[in-house]
């Protein structure tokens, strides 16, 4: 059940507004709107792998952005997006053997967000696991030179991510979009040209 702050919040967001009538299934789609417009990375790729896609906002801007893109896309969830370019996994992407898929992508992006537990420094540490174990497969998943661009709900484990990120990337910066909450501790990193994961 949602609460009445939430209800309230919803009514009264621009941006949820904003994704009604364009048709977007709900407001992240905006996020990584904001983030192609500086970065212009998803325009360039013909591979895209999507982890945490459900219910579907930053898969539309992916394929509204580039019509011949190929994404594969990994939930939980069902997906309310879909789309001859798209392949969707209905699964946990811990669970997935990605060596099966045998190929590489020029674009990992990620918007996983593991159910969280309220208890700020908690919920960090369990985004960050995550973030590791995305990491640890990007020998596997990621084309050399291509992107990685994640969310990290902000905490102490940032900087060893960033530091980790910064030895087999060339270039990592952050991004807040204007359409994140101010309120929230999400940040977005993007870290671009992969060399390897040595
Ligand atoms: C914030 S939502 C993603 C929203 C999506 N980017 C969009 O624009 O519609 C986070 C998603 O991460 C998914 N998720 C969490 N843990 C996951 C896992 N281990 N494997 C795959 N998906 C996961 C959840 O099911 C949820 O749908």
């Amino acid at each position: 059940m949602k609460s009445k702050t939430w209800i309230y919040r919803q009514k009264n967001d621009q941006f949820v507004k904003k994704a009604r009538q364009i048709g977007y299934v709900n407001r992240a789609a905006f996020k990584l709107e904001e983030i192609e417009q500086k970065h212009r990375i998803i325009e360039k790729s013909t591979e895209v792998l999507e982890l945490g896609s459900s219910p579907g906002g930053w898969t539309q801007v992916v394929v509204n952005t580039n019509k011949t893109v190929k994404l594969t896309c990994f939930d939980l969830q069902d997906m309310k997006i879909k789309n001859d370019n798209i392949t969707f996994y209905k699964l946990d992407f811990l669970k997935y053997n990605f060596n099966n898929l045998d190929k590489k992508y020029d674009l990992v992006l990620s918007d996983i967000a593991p159910n969280t537990t309220g208890h700020k420094s908690t919920d960090h540490l369990k985004i960050s696991q995550i973030v590791y174990e995305i990491i640890d497969r990007l020998n596997i998943i990621l084309k050399i030179n291509g992107s990685f661009i994640f969310k990290i709900w902000k905490g102490e484990e940032e900087k060893e991510i960033i530091k980790k990120l910064k030895s087999i990337f060339t270039k990592v910066e952050y991004f807040k979009p204007k359409s994140s909450r101010q309120e929230s501790s999400e940040i977005f990193i993007i870290a671009k040209e992969f060399k390897l994961n040595e």
